[in-house]
């Protein structure tokens, strides 16, 4: 059988084996998926040795992406611009990384949520990895306006320095928390750790237009507090990143694979679990 995992560290709590499990039984791919610990001083061994099992491809979580990056033969050029990996494929040439979360991100806000990004005024909070993985595929959707607002803001323009050759017709600029005030988004996505504080970006009043969403990367039981706040300031909806996970997942499945699952089903399936537990 076709071998697959996802590693990390720690990994217990992944839900990958049980999203790609479900990917397999709906296309019908005759293939296993485990989650696999690798220590911390030994991700590269950790690799090495399950492919030499056989393995065909393996997820990469927190905290090995920069890692998987630096081992990766090729890389295709969302994995180049992300400069992570959080997708290996095994091959006779070598192994390819791969990163498929800001395709996981644009296709959760267009399929599950039913949201155009084409035209429309995004706002991202956060200047870490977490933001760097998604630029690429958000630039491609032609956004109207791409702002990276962070806390410390001469990260956010070093991103937009990095990215600007990719920006085309999207006007990409760099912003303080404060300076958004008076602006108004379409969508505004929350790609800061505050959450991991229980805390929320201290943003001005006032940002989310008519018909806004919220998006937190973040996901748990109940709405992170993001996402209560974004409520609380008239967003219209909310979401958090379950969705993303999911159709992270789906798309890491179609490179190994050459299907591409259904991620709708599994995250309502995922959702019912969460919501019971
Ligand atoms: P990740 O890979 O998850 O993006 P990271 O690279 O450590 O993690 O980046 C964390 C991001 O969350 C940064 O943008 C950070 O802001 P700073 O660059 O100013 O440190 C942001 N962040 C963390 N805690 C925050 C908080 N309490 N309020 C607002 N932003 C926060």
């Amino acid at each position: 059988m076709d071998r697959y995992a996802v590693t990390g560290h720690p990994i217990a709590h992944s839900k990958s084996p049980q999203i790609h499990t479900a990917f397999a039984r709906q296309t019908g791919q005759d293939m296993s998926y485990e989650a696999i610990l690798a220590p911390l001083d030994g991700f590269a061994a950790t690799v090495q040795a399950f492919r030499a099992g056989g393995g065909l491809g393996m997820n990469v979580t927190v905290p090995f992406k920069l890692e998987a990056f630096a081992l990766a033969d090729r890389h295709t050029p969302r994995a180049q611009a992300a400069g992570a990996v959080n997708t290996l494929a095994f091959g006779a040439d070598g192994i390819l990384g791969d990163n498929t979360d800001g395709a996981g991100l644009v296709r959760d806000l267009k399929i599950n949520l039913g949201r155009e990004i084409a035209g429309r005024r995004v706002l991202l909070l956060g200047a870490g990895g977490a933001v760097r993985g998604v630029m690429l595929p958000l630039l491609g959707e032609g956004p109207a306006v791409l702002t990276i607002a962070n806390r410390t803001v001469s990260k956010a323009e070093e991103l937009v320095e990095l990215f600007m050759p990719e920006a085309g017709d999207v006007r990409l600029s760099a912003s303080s928390f404060d300076a958004l005030a008076g602006q108004q988004f379409d969508i505004v996505i929350n790609a800061t750790a505050s959450s991991l504080a229980d805390e929320v970006p201290p943003l001005p009043p006032g940002l989310y237009a008519d018909g806004a969403l919220a998006y937190d990367m973040m996901y748990g039981r109940d709405d992170t507090p993001f996402m209560a706040a974004a409520l609380a300031d008239g967003a219209a909806r909310v979401a958090d990143g379950l969705g993303m996970l999911v159709e992270q997942a789906a798309e890491s499945f179609a490179l190994w694979r050459g299907v591409q699952p259904d991620g709708g089903a599994v995250l309502a399936d995922l959702r019912r679990q969460i919501g019971a537990g």
